[in-house]
């Protein structure tokens, strides 16, 4: 008797462990399958409108297909290799950032003549004559849940020494998408259906003359070796604040890394921020945590009445080096099929496998109220509170209360360890989670980690 308990006890923290290990396993997998947007993908699509006398003129859009995954700014940089020599003559709505060497062309000079071309969009306030539809927004795509209208972007490109026909056009080969940062992964060029163009009046149709597609696709891991959000935790019925794990998204350290992150306090904190930016644009420079995260999103069970239950989330922006506009979060959690009412976030039900599983909610800020974090600091960070109806199922037991997974903007969020979750004081010292339960989620993530390998 005493034996068998013992050995369940040990075997139980060996399987938390396990578990631990094999979950954290499952998010650092370069696989850019994503459970909660399982078609998530951008899509480039060109259409070649014309011929011309040595090319062809084509309207290039890039969808973004992903439910909460946004470009913002500084936007994208979309890049290629050119299959032949062809050059790019003009360009409306974009712009290639290098000329290259165009030196053998004498009277009309080409746009560029880069082999491998990197293409931006244009700034807001364009002038008409040189827009598109769906261009010049500085490379900012929002993300398609959120946004459905925003989330293409367009360029015009007229092209020159290339083939002239369906059959003599060479696709490019080997694009890329930068946000600006690495992540995207793009598959190579296919050629589809030629798109069908309805007129505004539903009256004529027209087509392309050749379409070809290329799909890209996002992993954290690429963008980034470290996470970069981390989750802490609180409620009403006990006073531990469970802190986010530290280190999480990295270790402060004076010796091998002096600087990588700074006191709110330093008075050179301006010129530190400064200086920063200009030798590394992309990478965050975070005010000093335990868990040196750039955000954090801090989840407490604040009240309990009758029917309801309210929780309220905040969400704080330690980096001192941007202001997230158009952020959005992720949240999964069982009772979000009963959500009454969020107070100062939109928020929109995401149901990647059917009605069923309506437990994931996307939330975002209000237009000009909440919808950008500021940069770190007395404005950094942005809250809403969240009425439920309780579940059939609902209690404040073992951490039920608690959300199961968190993103921010589409980057997975590291939660603290659920043995380390608050608990009821009257209820048993320990989680009470079962030994079947455990085993059957060994068994699930054994068989996730093997589909997904
Ligand atoms: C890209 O996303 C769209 C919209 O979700 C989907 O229809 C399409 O099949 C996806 N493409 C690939 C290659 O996954
Ligand atoms: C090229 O055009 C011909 C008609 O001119 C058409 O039959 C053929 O399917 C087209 N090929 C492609 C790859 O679009
Ligand atoms: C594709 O582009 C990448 C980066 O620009 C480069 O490293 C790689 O060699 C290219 N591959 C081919 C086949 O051109
Ligand atoms: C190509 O992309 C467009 C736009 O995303 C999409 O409507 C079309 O179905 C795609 N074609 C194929 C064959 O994937
Ligand atoms: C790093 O230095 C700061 C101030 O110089 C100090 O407050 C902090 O405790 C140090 N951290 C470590 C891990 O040594
Ligand atoms: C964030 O926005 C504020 C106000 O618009 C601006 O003063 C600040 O420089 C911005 N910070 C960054 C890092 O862009
Ligand atoms: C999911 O739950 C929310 C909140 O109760 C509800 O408004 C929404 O209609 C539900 N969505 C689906 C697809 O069942
Ligand atoms: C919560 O939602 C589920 C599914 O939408 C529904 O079956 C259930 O009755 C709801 N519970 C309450 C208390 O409204
Ligand atoms: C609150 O939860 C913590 C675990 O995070 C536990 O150690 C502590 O005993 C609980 N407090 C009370 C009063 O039960």
């Amino acid at each position: 008797m005493g034996f068998g308990f013992r050995f369940i006890t040990k075997f139980t923290t060996f399987s938390i462990v396990l578990v631990f290990l094999l979950s954290s396993f499952s998010f650092t997998s370069t696989d850019a399958f994503d459970p909660l947007d399982p078609n998530g993908n951008i899509t480039i699509k060109w259409d070649v409108i014309s011929w011309t006398a040595d090319g062809y003129v084509a309207v290039v859009t890039i969808f973004n297909f992903q439910q909460f995954r946004h470009i913002q700014a500084p936007g994208w940089l979309l890049g290629w290799t050119w299959a032949k020599k062809e050059i790019i003559w003009s360009m409306v709505g974009g712009q290639a950032t290098q000329q290259g060497d165009c030196s053998k062309y004498k009277g009309n000079i080409p746009h560029s003549c880069m082999k491998t071309p990197t293409i931006v969009d244009l700034l807001p306030g364009t002038p008409y004559n040189q827009q598109i539809a769906n261009c010049c927004r500085g490379g900012v795509i929002d993300a398609w849940a959120q946004d459905p209208a925003n989330s293409a972007s367009s360029f015009q490109i007229s092209v020159g020494a290339s083939g002239t026909t369906n059959t003599t056009v060479r696709v490019p080969k080997n694009f890329t998408l930068r946000a600006p940062g690495p992540g995207y992964t793009c598959g190579p060029a296919a050629i589809v259906t030629p798109t069908k163009f309805v007129s505004s009046d539903g009256r004529r149709v027209t087509q392309a003359m050749m379409t070809w597609n290329v799909t890209c696709t996002y992993s954290q891991f690429l963008a980034q070796k470290t996470p970069t959000c981390c989750v802490s935790l609180s409620s009403f019925y006990n006073d531990t604040i469970v802190p986010c794990p530290t280190c999480t998204c990295g270790c402060q350290n004076n010796i091998t890394h002096p600087g990588s992150c700074v006191n709110p306090s330093s008075p050179y904190l301006a010129s530190v921020v400064e200086g920063s930016t200009i030798t590394n644009p992309y990478s965050p420079l975070v005010q000093c945590t335990t868990h040196m995260c750039p955000i954090r999103v801090h989840w407490h069970v604040k009240l309990n009445y009758q029917g309801y239950w309210r929780a309220k989330v905040t969400v704080t922006n330690f980096n001192y080096k941007m202001n997230y506009s158009e952020w959005n979060l992720v949240v999964q959690h069982p009772n979000f099929n009963n959500l009454t009412q969020s107070f100062s976030f939109n928020y929109k039900p995401l149901t990647p496998y059917g009605d069923a599983t309506n437990d994931t909610a996307m939330l975002w800020g209000m237009q000009f109220y909440n919808d950008v974090l500021m940069e770190a600091g007395p404005y950094g960070n942005v809250q809403s509170e969240l009425l439920f109806q309780k579940d059939p199922g609902f209690t404040f037991e073992k951490g039920w209360a608690f959300p199961q997974r968190i993103y921010f903007n589409g980057d997975n969020c590291v939660m603290p360890p659920p043995d380390a979750y608050p608990f009821l004081p009257n209820s048993s010292s320990r989680p009470n989670i079962s030994f079947l339960t455990l085993m059957l989620t060994l068994l699930l993530s054994l068989a996730f980690s093997y589909v997904h390998a």
